[in-house]
């Protein structure tokens, strides 16, 4: 009680009540006698984040990461709802794998999960429907990528005389499945970065400008309009991961106005930093798609600013720090941010004239796109309790050492934020904060609500 509340009529110093782990009310009423209250003085109260862009690593690479360590730095970092990428292995390209995933993920989950399914080129309707039937947020299709057979697992590799791969997925994979997609009323989402072009400007990497030569921005404009073409004959909802550039950018709206059903997500990494911080991070800013030039950074800001870039997850994408540590050439690309997406988001719409503009980019844009909507992302009553309470005056500081994923140098290394986490609740419970950390699994699996 007593806090500046994110309500969806704007923000409202009244009191939030919960029971069962919903929110019963949100203004002035009398608390019930036997309630116990929260001191949010001088506080906000905010609807708890959904990073719809997490790699948990698990099951495959526990070394880098697992649910345990990814959800309790989402929780230190005021996000109650993570979703998870398909590509940890075995990939999560049928509804057997889901399951088993889900599972793993409920022994050891802080906050709660989704889970997206991976679209391979040789994916059919049926495992469309059982991966749906399963649970699926959505459907990624990384362009580019091909799958090992043996492994099962999705890697980059332009091998394709290689028997253990199968081919990536392309446009013609996309134009197939994507009216099985909308017919099941679940997003499409694309890793865009156009293979073609990728394959023409490979090169050995000695250098931050051989990695922006080898991933051009003009890759990211053609699987962009490409997708978005596929998306308007279909109806399909189509979302960007990761856009990186302005020429993405342009890609994008170009096709918006066209009328194409598409949403756009960017990274913190993109719009705080760009090719000169190289000298600064070295490989912590490694990132596929790479972090461009300052007016690529300042493109994706003015789209934000606008709302054409609606939301912000973070591709929180660890691996370990003696891996990150390899020449710059062999590092692996990817970097966390779970833990730092509502503070740095907060500074920039601070920055941006409207702090408030930050949970409708964290939290309501994102729980729209997985379906969430009916129960998450706003703080009103007959939601899912899941609030944080973020102090407004005092600064975070991105360190090492207080960063509870198992990779802690990232991208963001070093940055301050003018405001901190003070506690995250997850459905009315406290799961991070007031001297507690998330210990105890209390997250659940959570599916899209489809119409
Ligand atoms: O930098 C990246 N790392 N980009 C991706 O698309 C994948 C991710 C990963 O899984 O490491
Ligand atoms: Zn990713």
């Amino acid at each position: 009680m007593g806090g500046t509340v994110h309500t969806p009529e704007g923000p409202r110093e009244v009191d939030v009540q919960i029971a069962g782990g919903v929110i019963t009310a949100v203004g002035n009423d009398r608390a019930p006698e036997d309630a116990r209250t929260v001191d949010a003085r001088g506080m906000y109260v905010l609807p708890g984040a959904i990073d719809v862009h997490v790699h948990s690593r698990d099951p495959g690479f526990p070394q880098k990461e697992d649910f345990g360590t990814l959800t309790a730095a989402a929780a230190a970092g005021g996000v109650t709802t993570v979703v998870d990428m398909p590509n940890t292995v075995p990939a999560v390209d049928a509804a057997g794998v889901m399951e088993s995933k889900a599972a793993l993920a409920r022994r050891q989950a802080r906050v709660d999960v989704g889970l997206w399914a991976l679209l391979r080129s040789g994916t059919t309707s049926e495992d469309l429907e059982g991966l749906a039937a399963a649970g699926a947020i959505g459907f990624k299709a990384y362009l580019g990528y091909a799958f090992s057979l043996t492994r099962k697992q999705v890697h980059y590799s332009p091998d394709l005389d290689d028997p253990d791969l199968e081919a990536p997925p392309d446009y013609g994979t996309l134009a197939r499945l994507a009216p099985v997609i909308a017919e099941l009323g679940l997003p499409l989402l694309i890793h865009a970065e156009d293979p073609g072009i990728l394959a023409a400007f490979r090169r050995p990497l000695e250098t931050y400008a051989d990695l922006l030569a080898a991933r051009p921005a003009e890759a990211e404009a053609v699987a962009v309009a490409a997708a978005a073409e596929i998306a308007g004959a279909s109806g399909v909802r189509l979302h960007v991961a990761h856009l990186s550039s302005a020429a993405g950018l342009a890609a994008a709206q170009e096709a918006i106005r066209a009328g194409a059903p598409l949403t756009l997500e960017t990274c913190p990494q993109y719009l705080w930093l760009c090719d000169d911080d190289f000298r600064r991070l070295g490989n912590a800013m490694k990132v596929y798609p790479p972090i461009r030039t300052a007016s690529d950074r300042d493109a994706l800001l003015e789209g934000l600013a606008k709302g054409v870039i609606g939301m912000v997850a973070t591709d929180h994408a660890p691996h370990t720090d003696e891996e990150k540590a390899a020449p710059f050439g062999e590092a692996p690309s990817g970097s966390p941010g779970v833990q730092t997406l509502y503070v740095s988001c907060l500074e920039l719409a601070k920055r941006q004239g409207d702090v408030w503009r930050a949970p409708r980019w964290v939290s309501e844009a994102p729980a729209a796109l997985a379906g969430l909507q009916e129960s998450k992302g706003t703080i009103a009553p007959g939601f899912d309790a899941d609030i944080v309470i973020v102090d407004p005056n005092k600064a975070t500081r991105v360190r090492a050492d207080v960063m509870r994923s198992r990779q802690r140098h990232g991208a963001l290394d070093g940055m301050e934020f003018g405001f901190s986490v003070r506690a995250t609740y997850l459905r009315g419970s406290l799961v991070s904060g007031e001297g507690r950390r998330a210990e105890r699994p209390s997250g659940r699996i959570v599916r899209p609500f489809r119409r």
